[in-house]
This record gives structure tokens, C-alpha cells and sequence, in this order.
């Protein structure tokens, strides 16, 4: 969803133009997580103002507007220090449109400009606050409020430093928010904060920083608002109490370099190819920059905080996100997956010793096998990750397994007590609706185990232990690379579960087995991709696509309707086998397209029975089976063939024909791959 990419450069020299070119590269690089325009910041060459550019559509737009805008004469001289902000905006209040578009302003001189992820909840309250005291509003969004409100605050209070403007603001919005802001009235000054929404600071500086902590600073006083003086619960028109001034942050110079760079960022790929060096800002952090300084700051101590914020080392290459030879980001993703596989059981599977260490829950395990019940809790793709291990771990672990849509299992309410062991899945571990279904998990005492692939998101830190499933970035909006690393990790989880179970050895084996063949048949169904991509061309035009099989494929089966949809926006429905005669068949003709999933486990006899209604209903499915399996092969003219591997791996196997193949369709169909219309890689809000 929205992406915040700010850059401030305090003594080192960059012209407006290269500031810009930074900004807009950031931008670029959070295009993945969808968006529907953009909109940038800077100073104007006098210095007296601030200039924006906003456009609808795609960075590309901004990036040729800025072009046109902003070439040659005072825009290519240097300035020692300045300040940039830059949005990438996915709609939630108000269409897509400029005037939408972020930063907001707080006024017609662009006092303070904003830019914003997230929902500011009360913002109707804090809009009618501020509408009497005589601001109009020219955008329909939740953002303007704030921008608006930091001016107020500024013309009550004009002793307030920039930091507690922002900080006064952030006491009145309710709602999730990463925000970054910047003012014509404290040039080179930059404030961030978070709220349930990600937001990162980057660090680059010439010599290596004399401290890995950055302390964290309280305001002396740390009074909360009582609700009768606050704006919020019905927006009636009082003054705005503020806080009295702290006075605590001259105490601390906490990190002052001379020549520094910073990097406000919604995630770390549009910050790796300026600085490895983060600080992932936690909620209610206030981080500041003046004279080259940053601090972090908190309004409301509480017992278990730090005293400081950890700089962070990433690990990440900027290669990795990068296209290289690909054509589309998702592509790479998918031809990737030999290697990211391999990348999950790093470390973690000795295939020697047929041992399996998972690091990040090894000390939670004995009080796993004491559960109650394991929940898998996910959403879109992870979700299916769960769906697709679930008979596994009910075999592995022989506990009850329950598997559940985040969004669902909030809305029922379901129950939880405190022997149940809740897994949240999650690529980026950001999801609204996951991270909300976790904190309800942990609010009632279950263990709280992580599965994500991104190291310092929220699900990461708000978990009590996890598995970092180690995909590296995953750049396209239909996941692809993690969901078969979410696979394994899920696999490996149900092996060490069933570790000292002398009756399930044999089982394990076979599944360790499997697991270290996996890079290369994973290869082999690569190599299926011109033949995918010729079905493809039979299937582009059509409306429909009906996906079925059953047991340890019935995921693949939803998966693979999922990423039809994402992508080509062509209908597509993953159905259970077994429920064919239940509704289903009606849709089998002649001229339906059908694709089923036919191996050798135990559900081939009943697979072979839905194939046979379907092929007497005239329909000529597309069939996915194993290697030289020419009973089944019989049935179609079409088929693809996958290796032959352990029945509960197949979905991994089987999966790739059908991510290609809908890569394949979207690209013939004209869609973009990257960016499906409509969807975001991080979904932040519910
Ligand atoms: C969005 C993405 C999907 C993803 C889902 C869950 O809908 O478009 O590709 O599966 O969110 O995301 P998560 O980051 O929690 O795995």
C-alpha cells in the first residue's frame, strides 16, 4: 500500500535535481507495493517556499513531470543541506486524483507538507475542529487534517521546536499512520512517526557511526490528555490542548555526525542501495532530525521499553531487488524458487544427520507439544500456505489444526485460551487484518509464533518466536517465492514437532528426502515454461478458468484460481475434487476451460473419478500429473508433467506450472505483472 520515501542531506552537497532523482528512484523501488499516484516535495531555489509535483498514475508520470518542471538553471546548483518528501498513494479517501494525491499542505503558503500511510481514524473530528477555526479543506483525504492541524499548533504555540508540533499532533489522530513531515518554517528539519504502519530510517555517513544505539528521549512530561480536553471524542469546538513543552531533548546529543544522509522509508528496499544501516522505528517512536541530528522519541513511557533503538545492519543485497534479466519482477521471483527454497532450510535442515534446528522457536517447542490446538492465521497467499500443511501437521504433530482467514477469524470472535499455540503467517508482516488477529491471540494469552519473510516488520517483533522464512524480497504484488518458502518452513516446523515420535521416522525421511531434491526437481517444472506459456496462449481469451484436485493439491487449486485473479483479472476458481458433483460439474462443458491436478497419492483413485465426469461432461482439462504417468496422460491431449516427490510436497511442484501460467496469460492479456490494478503488496489497512 502507500509508500513514504523521505531524504534529508545535511553538509553534503546535492543539487535540487539530484535530490529529486533520489526521491523519485524511492519511490521506484516502493512501487511494489501498489499504488495509484504520487506526489513529491522539495525546497524552492530561493529557499522561501516549498514546490510539490503530484501526478495520477504510475512514478513514471511523476518522474516526467519533475523533468519538465524542474531542469537546469537553480534546480542543478548544489545546497548543503536540504530536505525532500515523497509519497507513493493508494487510494482510501477520495479517488485517485492530484488534488488526492500526497504530500498535503497545511496551507496555501505550504507551511508544513505531509505524507502519510494508513487511516487517521477521527479525522472528521479534527477536521470540523480546525474547519471552525477557519481552515478549507482541498482534499477529501484523512492526510490534510494533519497538516492542517501541525499549523494550528504552530500559530498557538510558536515556541513549539518542529519535533513537538508534530509530536502534539500525533496526541490527537487515532488510526494507524507512518508519517513524515516537512516545513518551510524549520528548513533542513525532519520529523516521522508510526502508528501500526511500517516506517524505517536509513543512515549513511562518510566513517562508520561511534554507536549502534540510538537512545530514546521521553518528554518530561508525559501527562496523557484527559478526554474531556481532547478533540477527539466528538469534535466539539474547543481550544486544542497541548502539553507543556519538554524540555528534556538538550539534555542528549545522541547521534551527530558531521556529514550525514537520512532515509525515511516504508520498507527497506528503497533505502539498500544508499545505506545497509537502518533503525526500524517502533510505534509511537517520534524520530527527528535538526542540524544533522537525529533523536527518537517517545511521548509515553512504558515499563518494558528500551532505553534505545538498535541500529540495524541489513543483510539484504540491492541486487536482489533488482529485475536483472527478467522481464517482470515476479517472473524472477518464480524462476527464483530453487534457490529461496534452499535459502529457508539454510542452516536449519541437516540432511546428513536428519536433523532440523528451527533457531527462532527451538525453546518454545516443549510448550508447542503441550497445546491445545495450533491455529495457522494468514491471509490471501499465506493463508493458503496453511491450507496446503495443514494435513501434514495434523499427521506430524497429531494435534488439531485449525486454519483461518485473519479477516474471518476477527470477525467470529473466536475463541482462544492460553494453551492454544497461533501462528501468523505473513510475507511482509504487515497485514492489517493478521497483525490485528495476532494482538487478539496474544491479548488472551496463546503463544504467538511468526512465520514472515521480513525481518523487523511488526508480525516479526510483536511475536513471541518464529521462523524468518528467508525468500528474500519479494518485490511483485501476487507472491510467489514466499509462498513456497511459508510451505517449507511449515513442513520443517511439522518435522522438529515429530522429532523423538519413533512411529513417524520412517515418515520423516521420506519427507527429508524429499526436501533435499526439491532445488532440483523445482528446476525440471521451470523447464516446463514454453509449454506453459503455449497453454497460455489457448486460455487468454477466455473468461473462466476452473482449477480442481484435492487432498495435499486442494491448496494449489486455490492458489492457483488466486493468482489468475490477481493477475489477469480473468475469473478463476480453485475447486475441491470432492465437491464436484456438488454444484461444480453444472459449470463443465465443451468450452469451459478446466485444469486438474491428478497424482499418485492416495486421493489418485478419487482424482481419477472427477477427471472421468469431467471428460464425460465433454470438458478437455489440462491435466498436471506426474512424469510418465500415461494412464492419466490418456485423458487429455494437454498435460503437463511434474516429478515425482512425496505426497505432502507436491503442492510445491505443483504450484509453479500454475504461478506461470498465470504470469504467462497477464502478459498476453496486456496486464501489468508487477502492479495488479487495484492490489497492494502490503495490505496496511483492513
Ligand atoms: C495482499 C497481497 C497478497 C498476499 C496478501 C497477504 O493481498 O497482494 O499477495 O498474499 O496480501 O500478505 P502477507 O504479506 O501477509 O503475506
Amino acid at each position: 500500500m502507500c509508500g513514504i520515501f523521505a531524504y534529508l542531506n545535511y553538509l553534503t552537497p546535492k543539487s535540487r535535481q539530484e535530490v529529486l532523482d533520489l526521491l523519485v528512484t524511492g519511490l521506484k523501488r516502493l512501487e511494489y507495493r501498489g499504488y495509484d499516484s504520487t506526489g513529491v516535495a522539495i525546497d524552492s531555489p530561493d529557499n522561501e517556499n516549498i514546490v510539490m509535483v503530484k501526478r495520477t498514475g504510475k512514478v513514471k508520470v511523476l518522474e516526467e513531470a519533475i523533468q519538465e518542471h524542474f531542469s537546469g538553471g537553480e534546480y542543478s546548483k548544489p545546497v548543503l543541506t536540504h530536505v525532500g518528501i515523497a509519497h507513493t498513494r493508494w487510494a482510501t479517501h477520495g479517488v485517485p486524483c492530484e488534488r488526492n494525491s500526497h504530500p498535503h499542505r497545511s496551507d496555501d503558503g505550504n507551511g508544513f507538507v505531509v505524507v502519510h500511510n494508513g487511516i487517521i481514524t477521527n479525522y472528521n473530528d479534527v477536521k470540523t475542529f480546525l474547519a471552525k477555526r477557519g481552515y478549507e479543506f482541498e482534499s477529501d483525504t484523512d492526510t490534510e487534517v494533519f497538516a492542517k492541524l501541525v499549523h494550528h499548533l504552530w500559530k498557538t504555540h510558536p515556541t513549539y521546536s518542529f519535533r513537538e508540533l508534530v509530536e502534539q499532533a500525533i496526541l490527537q489522530v487515532e488510526g494507524a499512520f507512518a508519517i513524515a513531515v516537512k516545513s518551510k518554517y524549520f528548513p533542513g528539519e525532519c520529523v516521522a512517526s508510526r502508528r501500526s504502519s511500517p516506517l524505517l530510517v536509513g543512515i549513511k555517513t562518510k566513517t562508520r557511526l561511534a554507536t549502534d544505539h540510538i537512545p530514546i528521549l521521553y518528554g518530561k512530561d508525559e501527562k496523557k490528555l484527559s478526554p474531556d480536553q481532547d478533540i477527539r471524542p466528538h469534535g466539539q469546538s474547543r481550544e486544542l490542548p497541548v502539553l507543556p513543552r519538554s524540555e528534556s531533548t538538550s539534555e542528549f546529543m545522541p547521534l551527530e555526525e558531521k556529514e550525514v544522509e537520512y532515509f525515511f522509508a516504508s520498507d527497506a528496499s528503497a533505502v539498500i542501495e544508499h545505506t545497509n544501516r537502518v533503525i526500524y522505528l517502533e510505534d509511537d517512536d517520534v524520530a527527528a532530525v535538526r542540524d544533522g541530528t537525529l533523536s527518537i522519541h517517545r511521548l509515553k513511557k512504558s515499563l518494558d521499553d528500551p532505553h534505545a533503538r538498535e541500529i540495524t545492519t541489513l543483510k539484504m543485497e540491492i541486487q536482489q531487488i533488482m529485475k536483472g534479466n527478467y522481464d517482470y519482477f515476479m517472473q524472477k521471483e518464480i524462476f527464483e524458487q530453487p534457490d529461496s527454497v534452499v535459502n529457508t532450510m539454510r542452516g536449519r535442515v541437516r540432511f546428513d544427520g536428519n536433523a532440523i534446528v528451527l533457531g527462532g522457536i527451538k525453546d518454545y517447542i516443549p510448550e508447542i507439544k503441550r497445546c491445545r490446538r495450533l491455529m495457522l492465521i494468514g491471509c490471501g497467499t499465506s493463508y493458503h500456505s496453511a491450507v496446503a500443511t495443514r494435513q501434514l501437521l495434523e499427521e506430524l504433530t497429531e494435534l488439531p489444526v485449525m486454519v483461518e482467514l485473519a479477516s474471518d477469524f476477527l470477525d467470529r470472535n473466536t475463541p482462544i485460551f492460553r494453551d492454544d499455540v497461533c501462528f501468523f503467517i505473513s510475507q511482509s508482516g504487515e497485514t492489517a487484518d493478521t497483525l490485528m488477529a495476532l494482538r487478539y491471540c496474544k491479548q488472551r494469552g496463546a503463544l504467538i509464533v511468526g512465520i514472515t519473510n521480513t525481518v523487523g516488520s511488526s508480525i516479526c517483533r510483536e511475536s513471541h518466536c518464529g521462523v524468518h522464512i528467508n525468500a528474500g524480497p519479494e518485490i511483485g504484488v501476487a507472491s510467489t517465492k514466499a509462498y513456497t518458502s511459508q510451505f517449507i518452513s511449515l513442513v520443517m516446523f511439522a518435522l522438529v514437532m515429530s522429532e523423538d515420535r519413533l512411529s513417524l521416522q520412517q515418515r520423516r525421511l521420506e519427507i527429508l528426502q524429499a526436501l533435499s531434491n526439491l532445488a532440483d526437481q523445482i528446476r525440471a517444472v521451470l523447464q516446463l515454461d514454453s509449454k506453459v506459456q503455449e497453454l497460455a496462449k489457448d486460455l487468454y481469451q477466455h473468461k473462466s478458468l476452473l482449477i480442481m484436485g484435492r487432498g495435499y493439491n486442494f491448496a494449489t487449486c486455490l492458489e492457483g484460481a488466486l493468482k489468475v485473479k490477481e493477475l489477469t483479472y480473468m475469473h478463476s476458481e480453485g475447486i475441491m475434487a470432492g465437491e464436484l458433483k456438488h454444484g461444480p460439474l453444472a459449470l463443465v462443458d465443451d468450452s469451459m476451460p478446466v485444469l486438474m491436478i491428478v497424482l499418485r497419492d492416495p486421493v489418485y483413485v478419487k482424482c481419477m473419478n472427477a477427471l472421468q465426469q469431467v471428460t464425460s461432461r465433454k470438458g478437455c482439462p489440462i491435466i498436471i500429473c506426474e512424469e510418465g504417468d500415461e494412464e492419466t496422460k490418456a485423458f487429455s491431449s494437454r498435460h503437463l508433467e511434474i516429478p515425482r516427490t512425496v505426497d505432502c510436497l507436491q503442492g510445491i511442484l505443483t504450484v509453479i506450472p500454475m504461478q506461470l501460467l498465470s504470469y504467462h496469460i497477464a502478459v498476453l492479456r496486456g496486464c501489468d505483472v508487477d502492479c495488479p490494478r487495484n492490489l497492494a503488496k502490503s495490505v496496511t489497512v483492513e
